[in-house]
């Protein structure tokens, strides 16, 4: 699937893999790339984006991605303006990490990981990733309906591409216990809407990104990093976010990619 004059949304688009695969997508020409996040400097992305485009492509919707009616509206405003959206990275993510069972060293009872916390979690990281693809489905079904047009096929161009971004830790990690699912999860969308979109033409894939060089990772520590993070890395450094972008855009352009990729930098960590 051509990236060039394509409309495309970017959760997370403020900051890390989100920033990245925004501006990846504008360099390969992407008509418009729409950056979803909950904090202003979306806006300032999007406007060193434009600038080093010497275009307007990139735009800032500010909002909390597990907003339904905000998912909404930015769709009805994006498709009013730009047209049909066809690609979806829904990347805007959190983690909430501790151990699933801590013994309290002064009571001797167990504390068990919170289940809000772990809702929390769902919400933003399995839920609202769905959503905002699903969404994107939906517009294109209907565009599709409106053209007199039925199941797709191989004659016409792909529709369009949902990217959903996983993680080493969908395997399991230590102190990830809702993390951790929330990214597993995420391999049955794929799985699911793989099966059932590609009736409107539309692809979905997901990447498992090993530890990349990005606030979320930065806010484990120098300390945590170098004693739990480079040395089971075989490349022996965080990935690059520009890494990523360029695993998801190939993910993206080559449409006989599909199912999972991993971009781990040779992750093997300790069991
Ligand atoms: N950095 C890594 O090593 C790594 C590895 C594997 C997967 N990932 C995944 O990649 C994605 C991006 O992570 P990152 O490392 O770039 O993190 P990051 O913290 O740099 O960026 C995440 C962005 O998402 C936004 N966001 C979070 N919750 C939101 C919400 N409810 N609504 C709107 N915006 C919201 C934040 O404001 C932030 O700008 C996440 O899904 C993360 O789980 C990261």
């Amino acid at each position: 699937m051509k990236i060039e004059n394509k409309v495309a949304i970017v959760t997370g688009g403020g900051s890390g893999i989100g920033e990245a695969v925004s501006q990846e997508l504008a360099k390969r020409k992407a008509r418009a790339v729409v950056l979803v996040d909950r904090s202003d400097r979306a806006f300032e992305v999007a406007e060193t984006i434009n600038a080093a485009a010497g275009r307007k492509v990139a735009e800032a919707k500010v909002g909390d991605t597990t907003d339904d009616a905000f998912r909404t509206n930015t769709f009805d405003d994006v498709v009013a303006r730009h047209g049909v959206v066809s690609i979806c990275v829904p990347a805007a993510g959190i983690t909430r990490d501790s151990l699933a069972v801590k013994i309290n060293k002064d009571t001797g009872k167990a504390e068990i990981y919170p289940v809000a916390t772990f809702r929390l979690v769902a919400d933003v990281n399995l839920i609202a990733p769905i959503y905002w693809a699903i969404e994107m489905v939906a517009r294109i079904a209907e565009d599709r309906a409106k053209r007199g047009l039925k199941r797709w096929e191989p004659q016409e161009e792909v529709q369009g591409t949902v990217i959903f971004i996983g993680s080493v830790s969908s395997q399991g990690n230590k102190g990830q216990i809702s993390y951790a699912v929330t990214k597993a999860g995420l391999e049955g969308a794929a799985a699911t809407l793989t099966k059932e979109a590609i009736f409107y033409g539309v692809r979905c894939g997901i990447i498992h990104p090993g530890f990349t060089d990005t606030p979320m990772v930065r806010a484990m520590g120098e300390e945590h990093i170098a004693k739990y993070v480079l040395p089971y890395t075989q490349l022996r450094r965080l990935i690059r976010t520009e890494e990523i972008a360029d695993a998801i855009c190939f993910m993206i352009s080559n449409s006989a990619v599909s199912g999972e990729l991993w971009a781990d930098a040779g992750w093997h960590p300790p069991a």
